[in-house]
C-alpha cells in the first residue's frame, strides 16, 4: 500500500498540540517519512493544526480511537507500518480532577491497544510519550533533579494514568520484548497548544485584557521546553533509543508561575493588576526540573530554542491567528475539516 521508498509510522494524536507539531516536523525534515496520524479529535484534536500538510501524500489521516485495537492492527498490515509513536491522551491535569475515566481509557486502555498491535505486528520500534508528572512533585526549595531512576509517584490521575501507561510498556518490553522506548518530558509551550494550559490561556486572556487566574500563591515551578525542541527528542528516541529504556526530556528552563506569567504581561504590553489569584488545584505539584543528560548523551539530542524567543514567537502565533483560537475554542474547525478528510472507524 505505501511507497517501497518511504519508511511509515503510525504516529497517535496527531491532531493535538505536541502531535500536529512532530507531524508537519516530521514530514518536513525526513523525506523518506510516511506517517499514519492516528486521532480521536477530541475537544483538543483539530484537523486546522494540520491544514498546512492538507494536500500532502506522504500523510494519512484516520479519525479513530487508539482502543481499537483491530483496526490498530488492520492499519499496521495496510501500510506497512515499522513503528508506532503513541502521542495521543487526555493531557490536562484540571480535567483528569474533575474526571478520571477518559484517562483510564485513552492514556492506559489505549497504550495497551498499541501495545498489543506492536507485540503482534512485530514492530521494529513503539515510542511511549510520557511525562515528568509520573515522578511526582519535586522541594520548591531543593536543587534536586527528575532522573530516569527518581521512583514513580504519580500525584494526579492524569499522572497515575500515565505512570500506569508507562508500567504496561516496560511489562510489554520485558515480556513479550516490544521494542519499546518511554521518552519523559517537561512542560511544553508554542504555537496551537489548545488554551486551557497555562501559557496559552493566560496569552489570550492577557489579549483581550481579562484577568489571568493564577493557582494558589504561583510559585509553583515549572521546567518549560519548546515543542518543536520536545518533537526531535522524540524522532530522536525512535531512531536511536534502545529499547526498554526511559529518556527524560526537558530544556534546564525552571521558572515560577507568577514568572511566566508576568513574561506575558509584559511582552503584550499589558498590566500587572491583570493578575488575580485563585484557589489552588488540588494536589497541585510544587516543582518539576529536569535532568535530561542521558537524551543529550544517548540520543545526540540538544535542545536549540531558547525560553526568551519561543514565548515571544508563540505570542506572536496567538496574535497572529484569532481565527484559529475563536473556532477551536468553539470545536467549528474541526467538523468542518473533518469533512474534507479520509474518516474510518
Ligand atoms: P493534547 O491534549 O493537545 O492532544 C492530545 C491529542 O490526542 C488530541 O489530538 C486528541 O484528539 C488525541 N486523542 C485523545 N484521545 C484519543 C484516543 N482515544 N485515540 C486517538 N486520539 C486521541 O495533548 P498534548 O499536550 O499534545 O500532549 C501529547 C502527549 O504528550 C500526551 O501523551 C502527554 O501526556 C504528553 N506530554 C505533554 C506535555 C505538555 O506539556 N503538553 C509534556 C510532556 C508530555
Ligand atoms: O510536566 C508535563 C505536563 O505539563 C504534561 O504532562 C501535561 O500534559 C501538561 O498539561 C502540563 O501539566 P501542568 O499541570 O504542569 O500544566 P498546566 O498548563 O495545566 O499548568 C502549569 C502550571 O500553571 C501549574 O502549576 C498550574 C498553573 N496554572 C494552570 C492553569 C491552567 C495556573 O496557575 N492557572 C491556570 O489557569
Amino acid at each position: 500500500m505505501s511507497d517501497p521508498g518511504l519508511r511509515t509510522i503510525l504516529v497517535s494524536g496527531g491532531a493535538g498540540f505536541i502531535g500536529s507539531a512532530f507531524v508537519m516536523q516530521m514530514l518536513a525534515s525526513h523525506s523518506n517519512l510516511h506517517i499514519i496520524n492516528v486521532d480521536a479529535l477530541t475537544y483538543a484534536g483539530n484537523l486546522e493544526n494540520l491544514q498546512s500538510i492538507e494536500n500532502e501524500p506522504r500523510h494519512v489521516f484516520i479519525h479513530a480511537e487508539i482502543q481499537n485495537t483491530e483496526l490498530m492492527h488492520r492499519l499496521c498490515e495496510q501500510y506497512d507500518v515499522e513503528g508506532i509513536i503513541n502521542i495521543a491522551a487526555e493531557s490536562h491535569v484540571d480535567r483528569s480532577i474533575q474526571d478520571a475515566s477518559p484517562f483510564i481509557d485513552t492514556n492506559v486502555q489505549g497504550t495497551v491497544s498499541l501495545l498489543t498491535v506492536a507485540r503482534d505486528v512485530k514492530l521494529k520500534k513503539f515510542v511511549q510519550v510520557s511525562t515528568d508528572e509520573v515522578y511526582g512533585t519535586l522541594e520548591l526549595d531543593s536543587k534536586d533533579l527528575f532522573t530516569e531512576s527518581t521512583p514513580l509517584a504519580p500525584n494526579s490521575p492524569y499522572s497515575a494514568s500515565k505512570a500506569s501507561a508507562d508500567m504496561f510498556v516496560r511489562a510489554f518490553h520485558h515480556t513479550h520484548d516490544v521494542p519499546a522506548v518511554i521518552t519523559r518530558c517537561s512542560n511544553n509551550y508554542g504555537p496551537r497548544q489548545f488554551p486551557e494550559k497555562l501559557i496559552p490561556l493566560m496569552i489570550l486572556n492577557a489579549m483581550e485584557s481579562k484577568s489571568l487566574p493564577v493557582y494558589g500563591d504561583g510559585l509553583n515551578v515549572r521546567d518549560w521546553i519548546h515543542v518543536n525542541d520536545h518533537c526531535d527528542a522524540i524522532y530522536r528516541a525512535y531512531e536511536h533509543g534502545t529499547p526498554g529504556e526511559v529518556y527524560n526530556i526537558g530544556s534546564e528552563n525552571e521558572c515560577n508561575n507568577l514568572q511566566i506569567v508576568k513574561s506575558i504581561l509584559s511582552i503584550l504590553g499589558k498590566t500587572e493588576d491583570l493578575i488575580q489569584f485563585v484557589k489552588d488545584r488540588p494536589g497541585h505539584d510544587q516543582r518539576y526540573a529536569i535532568d535530561a543528560s542521558k537524551a543529550k548523551k544517548e540520543l545526540g539530542w540538544m535542545p536549540r530554542i531558547t525560553f526568551e524567543h519561543g514565548l515571544r514567537e508563540t505570542i506572536e502565533w496567538y496574535q497572529n491567528h484569532p481565527e484559529w483560537c475563536e473556532h477551536v475554542l468553539s470545536g467549528k474547525y474541526r467538523d468542518y475539516y473533518s469533512q474534507q478528510y479520509h474518516r474510518e472507524r
